[in-house]
């Protein structure tokens, strides 16, 4: 039997895709063929997310046809409501997010046809309807009532609306979305993967996803951006980051928000999300939150040669923004189910069981032993 390949499959090359495109060593993302240099000072994120399911970028009129149906689905189905409600109060808003999108499939028209046609109607509902779950979630562990979706707004305004029960600057709800686009796709990362494992046995739209989430929540992969806030939280000051960090080293912890699998450059999302984080932790007078991560990173790529990822400064533009941390992780989740769907698609449109070897390194040859004589 051929050797297993190296351990969390590093550097292996799974399967084709078209939808987007990492250069490790050069720091590159590209959706669709769109650099993220140019879509991210461009692009809403609705507009990423009909780039990365038709292949290209929409008309005006296409992207109001495209947004309308988003915002004509946001509507969760009252019994998801219902379920919701029961969850017990102290229930993490990742695990309510991924129970939600369960209940979703349950109630879904087309929960069992993985047709072209019923997958795209169930992506732009998941898309459309991700949003509405995570305010729902957040609402009801307060006490309070859910609020329904108002189609006059935009899928990140109406987020925020309905989250806070009343709107956001624009400035805060671009803020948003752009996150939302940052986040949208990212070749085989470990969500995007679980999907394709589950969409590829002609398993539904909603259990990949759904299984997407369950990846997402962990702290190596979505959950970072909720930990980075934390360590920053948890250093607390900016002379306190040298010793800290020692310490974290000593301790061999792994600091949240540093290090990629693929990128051993700068992960072209974090300059963005650098940028953003300026200019709002200073707006919202948190910016020792800024000067703390500079620091952080500074000194995490001197001494370990580690970049920062994704989650690192998204962390603070999202601390400026008012959000709550618990809620960091499924926002990052709102943005990748545009990307999560995508790939659904894309398996379904060309599929192979997805069943990888492993290599067995235990024994081979015992003797039964009557339970008697154990
Ligand atoms: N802090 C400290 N050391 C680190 C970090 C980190 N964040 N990341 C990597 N290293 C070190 C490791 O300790 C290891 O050192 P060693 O060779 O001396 O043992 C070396 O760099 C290689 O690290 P691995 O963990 O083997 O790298 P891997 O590719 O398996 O992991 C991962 C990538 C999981 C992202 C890792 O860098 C990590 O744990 N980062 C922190 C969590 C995080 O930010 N996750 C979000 C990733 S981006 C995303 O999913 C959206």
């Amino acid at each position: 039997m051929t050797a297993a390949a190296g351990k969390g499959l590093e550097g292996v090359v799974a399967s084709r895709t078209s939808l987007s495109f990492i250069d490790g060593l050069e720091g590159v993302l590209v959706y669709r063929g769109y650099n993220i240099h140019e879509l991210a000072p461009n692009a809403s994120f609705p507009e990423g997310v009909f780039l990365l399911w038709t292949g290209r970028l929409p008309t005006r009129s296409e992207l109001d046809a495209f947004e309308a149906k988003l915002a004509a689905r946001r509507g969760l189905d009252p019994r998801t409501l219902e379920a919701l409600m029961s969850l017990p109060r102290d229930t993490v808003p990742m695990a309510a997010l991924r129970t939600g999108i369960s209940i979703e499939g349950l109630y879904d028209p087309d929960a069992e046809d993985n047709s072209a046609e019923a997958n795209e109607r169930k992506a732009v509902r998941l898309v459309a309807r991700t949003p509405t779950l995570i305010a729902a979630i957040h609402r009801i562990r307060q006490g309070l009532e859910p609020l329904s979706p108002d189609p006059s707004l935009s899928l990140s305004a109406d987020f925020v609306r309905m989250a806070n029960g009343e709107p956001g600057t624009s400035e805060a709800v671009d803020a948003l979305d752009r996150t939302l686009l940052l986040y949208l796709d990212h070749g085989f990362n470990a969500s995007t993967f679980a999907c394709r494992v589950i969409a590829a046995t002609l398993g539904d739209m909603h259990s990949a996803v759904t299984g997407g989430v369950g990846a997402l929540k962990g702290s190596l992969h979505g959950g970072a951006n909720a930990k980075a806030m934390h360590t920053l939280l948890e250093i607390g000051e900016l002379e306190n980051v040298g010793p800290w960090l020692e310490r974290a080293f000593a301790e061999k912890r792994k600091i949240m928000g540093f290090g990629h699998r693929v990128y051993k450059t700068e992960d072209p999302r974090a300059t963005h999300l650098r940028e953003m984080s300026r200019v709002l932790t200073q707006q919202a007078g948190l910016a020792k939150f800024y000067e703390m991560s500079r620091e952080l990173e500074d000194q995490m790529i001197s001494q370990k040669g580690i970049n920062p990822n994704v989650d690192f400064y998204c962390a603070t533009v999202y601390y400026a923004l008012g959000i709550p941390i618990d809620l960091y992780t499924p926002l990052f989740a709102m943005g990748r189910m545009g990307g999560w769907t995508a790939h659904v698609m894309e398996q379904h449109a060309d599929n192979r069981l997805i069943r990888p070897r492993a290599e067995y390194v235990g024994e081979v040859d015992l003797r039964w032993v009557a339970i008697g004589d154990r």
